[in-house]
């Protein structure tokens, strides 16, 4: 148990005195009651709002947002609103993203401040599925498949695309699951054989699904056993 003045000066980064006026203030809950007394002593895995944001005395976060259309997936942008303008936290200047998305790119977006939970996202040593939605401008064949599972050499790339799994649902929409991130790697595939993205959407990275209740731009923290699914194996 911690006392809840204690527990603000950790998480947030504020003295007892401001921690005591915040209270004061009716600005934090603690398992959805209003808590006003700084010597109130709560349990530190207590949900604990503060304007509505939530606050975690144990480290990393990680969320998971399913990306609107034309929001970057940077800090800052001078022509169009980016991804971390949506969260509604604390320190977003902390997080980052796991596997960026094209402006034009909607899906699973994995948000956190882990540095080495991201890299286990996103390194191709990990072997990691990334699975898109794919609609294309022109027809294509089976002959798709074969193509990219033997690798496409892009331009400026040294190695070929790693083996990569296709699933055609007709003739214009297709899964795509990619085991790396090379900069606009779907299209730029797409592209090499004549044919063009007109949509594109993450659907899933690995075992993990976006979560079919998150409207454009909306996001969740990720469950225990989601964010276990990148942990180290041992
Ligand atoms: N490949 C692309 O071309 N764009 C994305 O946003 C993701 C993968």
């Amino acid at each position: 148990m911690i006392r809840i003045d204690k527990y603000l000066c950790a998480t947030v980064g504020v003295t007892r005195r401001e921690a005591a006026i915040i209270l004061r203030n009716k600005r934090v809950t603690v398992d959805g009651e209003i808590i006003k007394s700084g010597a109130v002593k709560i349990d530190e895995m207590a949900l604990v709002l503060y304007d509505g944001a939530s606050l975690s005395l144990s480290g990393p976060r990680y969320f998971m947002m399913n990306k609107p259309l034309d929001y970057v997936c940077s800090q800052e942008d001078p022509s169009h609103p980016t991804v971390f303008n949506l969260f509604d936290e604390l320190g977003v200047d902390k997080l980052h993203i796991a596997g960026r998305l094209d402006v034009d790119t909607t899906g699973l977006l994995l948000v956190t401040d882990d540095g080495q939970w991201s890299h286990r996202v996103t390194s191709p040593k990990q072997r990691c599925g990334k699975k898109y939605s794919v609609a294309l401008a022109l027809p294509v064949t089976d002959e798709v498949i074969g193509l990219f599972e033997e690798g496409i050499q892009l331009k400026s790339e040294k190695d070929k695309t790693l083996p990569a799994k296709i699933e055609i649902l007709d003739e214009r929409h297709l899964y795509l699951t990619l085991y790396e991130g090379k900069y606009h790697q779907v299209k730029r595939m797409f592209a090499s054989i004549g044919n063009k993205v007109v949509e594109l959407h993450r659907d899933a990275i690995g075992t993990l699904l976006l979560d079919p209740r998150l409207a454009p731009g909306e996001y969740r923290p990720l469950r225990e056993s989601e964010i276990a699914l990148f942990n180290a194996k041992k």
